[in-house]
């Protein structure tokens, strides 16, 4: 179809036929009905709605799809199934990390960018994950860090 914007998301294609600049975020909770990426701020401040892009942490908020025709994205969705978790989210279980859990999908897909970048984050690394979380369950997201990296 003339126009459509091509998709690939968790490994599936997709044509948007949509308005160019609608934002990733709506296209995967609203179209798609993806609705583990989540929307907090919508201005790209607070992390919920992290996907991957091409491999890399990006805030589906801020991106129009129109600026990623051809590329290849991955959502909480795509990175484990309930029978088969990522390394990241059984770490996530295992240190019960969720309290309200509406910013861990983000959490996660910003843990899994960092283990991906760095095998064996630092404290400091682990500080630069700049995810918002209300109910301030940062002590243990960083176990849950340390415990994927094992
Ligand atoms: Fe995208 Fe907050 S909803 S960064």
């Amino acid at each position: 179809k003339p126009g459509a914007i091509e998709l690939t998301i968790n490994g599936e294609l997709f044509l948007h036929t949509g308005a160019p600049d609608m934002p990733l975020l709506w296209y995967l909770r609203d179209v798609l009905r993806l609705t583990g990426s989540k929307y907090g701020c919508g201005v790209g401040q607070c992390g919920a709605c992290t996907v991957h892009v091409e491999g890399k942490a990006q805030r589906s908020c801020l991106l129009p799809v129109s600026a990623l025709a051809g590329q290849s994205i991955t959502t909480i969705e795509g990175i484990g199934a309930a029978d088969d978790l990522h390394a990241v989210q059984q770490a996530w279980m295992e240190e019960d990390v969720p309290q309200c859990g509406y910013c861990q999908a983000g959490q996660i897909m910003a843990a899994v960018d960092l283990l991906k970048r760095k095998a064996q984050p630092s404290d400091a690394d682990i500080a630069q994950l700049t995810n918002i979380c209300r109910c301030g369950t940062y002590p243990r997201i960083r176990k849950a860090v340390r415990r994927a990296a094992q």
